[in-house]
């Protein structure tokens, strides 16, 4: 892991918390004096935010390749637009999802050949990787239940329709230990405690880092 680490991703299945342990830690790394600019995916740019209209609000019709393809083609832009500049700059990126949600949701979740969908990635972000990669784990059932009991307009297409895909779910979430347990740039966190504890333990790996 290069030091000081600069681009920071946080991944983890749904209902990890992973967006407000994004907010948080980027607050705490302000509030250290860090120049960090939070994004997240699919997102961070007019064209991440219209893929993310579209991906998430088309229902279950959208085919695994269609997905792999629009989270890429967005997170290409991301890189090209946000994510690069701001690291030429010298300043701190904190990526809520990036390359890995892909690999997980639509690799190991979807069923897309996972050494593919990673190259599409390498395409994607013309080899950038993450310094670091903070995981929240959480066991699918504790996740799910937490976005159910959040409203129902925060729920996306993959916790809609039929009821849950746990199996789904489960691929996901085993697709992301699995990576993870390379080592390299991945850090575990277990995400199923109080958010305030969960947020100490991320800033903990982060600041030692950083
Ligand atoms: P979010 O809830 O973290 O904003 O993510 C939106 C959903 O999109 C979530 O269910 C994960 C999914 N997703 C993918 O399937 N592939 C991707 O590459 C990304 C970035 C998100």
């Amino acid at each position: 892991m290069p030091r000081p680490v600069r681009f920071i991703t946080i991944e983890g299945p749904d209902g990890s918390g992973k967006s407000s342990q994004a907010r948080l830690l980027g607050d705490r790394l302000k509030r250290e004096g860090f120049d960090v600019v939070v994004t997240r995916e699919p997102g961070g740019t007019r064209l991440g935010e219209q893929v993310r209209d579209i991906v998430l609000g088309a229902g279950r019709d959208l085919d695994a390749r269609a997905d792999a393809m629009l989270f890429s083609a967005q997170r290409a832009q991301h890189v090209a637009e946000i994510i690069g500049p701001a690291l030429a700059a010298g300043r701190l990126v904190l990526c809520d999802r990036h390359r890995d949600s892909t690999i997980a949701y639509q690799g190991y979740g979807s069923g897309l050949d996972v050494v593919e969908v990673t190259r599409l990635q390498d395409l994607a972000t013309g080899g950038l990787l993450p310094d670091l990669t903070i995981l929240l784990d959480v066991p699918v059932d504790v996740g799910l239940a937490r976005r159910m009991k959040g409203p129902p307009a925060d729920r996306n297409k993959f916790e809609l329709d039929d009821g849950f895909d746990m199996a789904y779910h489960e691929r996901v979430r085993l697709g992301y230990l699995e990576m993870a347990a390379n080592g390299g740039r991945w850090r575990i966190v277990d995400a199923v405690g109080e958010p305030a504890i969960v947020a100490e333990s991320v800033a903990g790996i982060v600041l030692a880092l950083v």
